[in-house]
């Protein structure tokens, strides 16, 4: 990777990783892109482009005028805003990954586009999911992300496109908010319990999903796109996993820094019913075998440090 163009930098994971790469390859060899100019300033501290993910052309000309050779297409409707408009949620994650994947295919560029926990569905096994399963989901955000999957192994064996990509599980930040996910919960939680000590969560207790901190998602990301491509048994997608709890679970360790935090349930049922179909957790070890992934935090590491970044930011 020399010059990378991350689409649809705007968002969760695009905030944070702008960063981490331009501290890596230097400020202008990362170029970025949003929909909307009202984000992250860090995002647009570098070169960067309001700009459609479904406009080919511009992103196009993008990659020319920057000799780009790896794109992060990060640009996607999580899973409960896709439900409320299923077509619209198509139109955006598969419009953005074939314009990523063409432009790649005639700019000779590498690809990476996250795959995603939501990729399985209710006949998958649930415990240690397999790297190599059933995918049957029930979500447009799933039907997406399995299409993408097979559309990029597609592009790899047909075209020849480097393409790679993560299945990743919840992510936890407290940079950008994730906005729309069925995973949620477990940020929503952080800045609720540091405001009013008190939160009601949408899905119910016993309920496990893989979960994982930032700075691990953001790991992930690079190291997969600077593996040796000789050692790729596999491509699209690798599961990777670091945390796997309930909503139970979490509330306890937040509870060690905030005693008086108290958390009921609401249950909101079409969320809830996505979550039952996704893996309690991911058995991740094609990923640790092919390229080496191992994440750095447990479950009271990240709760200890998301605590003590959002308490700075939010009782300023
Ligand atoms: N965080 C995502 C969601 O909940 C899963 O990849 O939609």
């Amino acid at each position: 990777m020399k010059n990378i163009l991350i689409v649809g930098a705007g968002g969760q994971i695009g905030s944070e990783l702008t960063v981490k790469l331009r501290d890596i390859y230097g400020k202008n060899n990362v170029v970025t892109t949003d929909l909307n100019s009202d984000i992250n300033e860090k995002v647009k501290d570098g070169p960067f482009y309001v700009s459609d993910a479904l406009d080919a052309k511009k992103m196009a000309e993008i990659v020319d005028k920057h000799k780009i050779d790896t794109i992060y297409n990060l640009v996607a409707m999580l899973s409960a805003k896709g439900e409320h408009n299923p077509q619209l949620a198509w139109k955006i994650n598969m419009g953005a990954l074939m314009n990523s994947l063409e432009i790649a295919r005639e700019k000779n560029c590498a690809v990476f586009t996250p795959s995603s926990i939501g990729a399985f569905g209710e006949s998958t096994p649930h415990k240690n999911t397999p790297q190599d399963t059933i995918m049957r989901p029930n979500t447009i955000y799933g039907v997406s992300k399995v299409s993408g999957e097979l559309m990029s192994d597609y592009y790899f064996t047909r075209f020849g496109v480097d393409t790679r990509s993560v299945r990743f599980p919840g992510i936890i930040s407290n940079v950008t908010l994730p906005g729309g996910g069925t995973t949620d919960y477990a940020v929503d939680i952080f800045y609720e319990a540091i405001r009013n000590k008190k939160y009601t969560c949408f899905l119910k207790e016993g309920t496990f999903l893989d979960m994982m901190y930032m700075p691990d998602a953001i790991d992930a990301a690079i190291n997969i796109m600077e593996a040796d491509p000789s050692k790729l048994i596999h491509r699209n997608s690798f599961n990777v996993s670091a945390l796997s709890f309930d909503p139970e679970m979490l509330a306890n360790e937040v509870k060690k820094h905030i005693p008086d935090f108290v958390m009921d349930y609401d249950v909101d049922p079409i969320r809830q019913k996505i979550a039952d179909s996704w893996p309690d957790n991911m058995d991740d070890s094609a990923a640790r075998e092919e390229w080496g992934w191992n994440p750095k935090y447990n479950l009271s590491d990240m709760t200890k440090d998301m605590i003590e970044v959002l308490s700075k930011r939010l009782k300023k």
